[in-house]
């Protein structure tokens, strides 16, 4: 009889093993970490408890049985981030390629099932092939299952996928279905499916970086939210991102300890704002010249430029901060930004935290590429996201604020609770020339000399419209204030609604349109 300690020492050592050596070994070749170094770089030391560490795969089809499965290649468990708890699953490439088969599935299922009744964030780290070609059905059951699960926890706890190797077929779905997608440069790729199949189907050919590599979906499809340089940095980042989110919608976001906050006023604020209506600045000196220093936590940095969403502290607080950006395609709200901002705006919405609009925005961009494109259905997510947000939200208008984007980010009507202006904004229907040449029109075209007329209504418009005093004196601004005590107008404006409960009709779910 073998000693059952002994015993129970060998098995745990060949089950935490994984592939071995020879594919961790191959994971460093490839300049990737194992699945066990990620976690360890994921958790607070010595806080991981592993489950399911025994499992195996039990099918038997192509050879199966005759292969070693330990874990089944995934590794599952809970740990801390920070002190707070939270659930991880990581795949080991180097068992069948990470790929996953129904025992796999089940782990990660039990993982996620587990979170949700502790309510705790959950973090899948992908580094898989897809469904396991030798389970068939089975394994498009368990990915059926994960996608059920994703969807089901979505706005009960934040779900965070974290790509670190090639992710394809069933392992981007579930990652397209959670809150934040974290990519390494050089490192991760996403796709449905690979440039073999693609080069056999359409005869197009395609490298993987090109197809689905971090830039391609950080810049370009917007599937990715961040990006690191390499994974320690991608790890720093998430338990960064960890750090402003609540355990789950029912609690509060953390407020981090108090420290030395910035000064309430800040004269610095008083001239980032250009007043020249077409000069071009960069939102994100306005944002981190107004909250806690250095906390600023953008998401989507490369993707749709036009708008800038992020998380950051007001006196310890989180917050969501959205910006329009003028020093890209002048802040216009167009298809791609809608997407990105509706989908901030209910991510905060359901995890309780406040949001704060900077607004300079000429409107929504014209044009047939936009209009095809269905920049009506995609624009209207942002009405209906902000409509059916229910968290404080507070708009600082700073330069332009016209049209639809003016409702969109600052009106009263879509419910917000604070609207704060610079005396630099401009309220209006559409920008002071759109305006004059419609309403202005006969006298313009019948006048002896039509562009003194067109400049002189341009400026009869101007003189109304591109201040906020018009609004103001319409009860649509609530207060103007000079640029330097933006902090203090926020922290009480945040103060003011920070006990705010709004309740919304009773309904299965509303229907955006998507
Ligand atoms: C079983 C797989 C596998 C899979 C990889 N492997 N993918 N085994 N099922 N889906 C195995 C390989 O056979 C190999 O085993 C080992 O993993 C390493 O794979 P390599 O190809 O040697 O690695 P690499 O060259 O780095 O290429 C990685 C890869 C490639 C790009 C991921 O393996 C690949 O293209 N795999 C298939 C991807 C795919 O089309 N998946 C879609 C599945 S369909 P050995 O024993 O040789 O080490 C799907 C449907 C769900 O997921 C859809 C839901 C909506």
């Amino acid at each position: 009889m073998p000693d059952p300690i002994e015993e129970l020492r060998r098995r745990v050592a060949e089950a935490e093993a994984l592939g071995g050596r020879a594919s961790e070994e191959r994971q460093h070749k490839q300049g990737k970490l194992t699945a066990r170094e990620r976690l360890g770089l994921l958790l607070d030391p010595g806080s991981f408890a592993e489950f399911h560490l025994f499992a195996e795969s039990r099918s038997s089809d192509f050879g199966m049985d005759k292969r070693h499965s330990p874990g089944d290649g995934v590794v599952t468990g809970s740990g801390r981030i920070g002190g707070q708890l939270v659930f991880a699953v990581a795949q080991d490439f180097g068992t069948l390629g990470g790929s996953l088969g129904e025992t796999h599935a089940q782990k990660i299922v039990h993982a996620i099932d587990l979170a949700m009744k502790a309510g705790c964030p959950v973090i899948q780290i992908l580094d898989s092939g897809g469904a396991r070609i030798q389970e068939g059905v089975r394994a498009l059951d368990g990915y059926a299952r994960i996608f059920e699960r994703n969807t089901q926890a979505s706005g009960v706890i934040p779900q965070l996928s974290v790509i670190l190797g090639p992710c394809a077929g069933g392992a981007v779905y579930s990652p397209a279905i959670t809150d934040f997608v974290f990519m390494v440069e050089g490192l991760s790729k996403m796709f449905i499916t690979g440039p073999d199949v693609i080069k056999a189907v359409t005869g197009e050919e395609v490298s993987f970086e090109d197809l689905g590599g971090a830039h391609v979906h950080s810049a370009v499809s917007g599937n990715a939210h961040f990006v690191a340089r390499d994974e320690r940095e991608c790890f720093e980042m998430i338990r960064k991102l960890i750090s402003f989110l609540p355990a789950n919608n029912l609690d509060d976001p953390p407020l981090a300890p108090a420290a030395e906050w910035p000064p309430e006023e800040n004269p610095a604020l008083d001239t980032i704002v250009p007043t020249e209506e077409k000069r071009a600045y960069d939102v994100r000196d306005v944002i981190r010249n107004v909250f806690d220093a250095g906390d600023f936590m953008e998401v989507q940095e490369r993707y749709a430029r036009n708008i800038v969403v992020g998380f950051a502290r007001l006196a310890g607080r989180p917050i969501g901060v959205v910006g329009n950006q003028p020093s890209h395609l002048a802040g216009v709200l167009d298809i791609d930004s809608s997407d990105k901002l509706a989908r901030f705006v209910r991510f905060c919405d359901a995890f309780n935290l406040p949001i704060v609009n900077f607004v300079d925005v000429p409107g929504y961009l014209p044009g047939t590429h936009q209009e095809h494109g269905g920049v009506i259905r995609h624009g209207a997510k942002v009405l209906f996201a902000y409509s059916e947000a229910t968290v404080p939200k507070v708009a600082v208008i700073l330069r332009k604020s016209y049209g639809g984007a003016y409702i969109a980010m600052c009106g009263f009507g879509l419910g917000y609770d604070r609207v704060i202006a610079y005396p630099s904004a401009e309220i209006a229907v559409m920008g002071p020339d759109g305006a004059a040449n419609i309403i202005f029109r006969r006298e313009i075209g019948e006048a002896a000399d039509p562009e003194a007329v067109r400049k002189q209504k341009i400026e009869e418009y101007r003189r109304l419209f591109a201040k906020p005093y018009t609004a103001a004196g319409q009860a649509l601004v609530d207060t103007i204030i000079e640029p330097r005590f933006t902090r203090r107008e926020l922290l009480r404006a945040i103060e003011m609604t920070s006990r705010k409960r709004q309740q919304r009709p009773d309904k299965k779910h509303g229907n955006i349109p998507l």
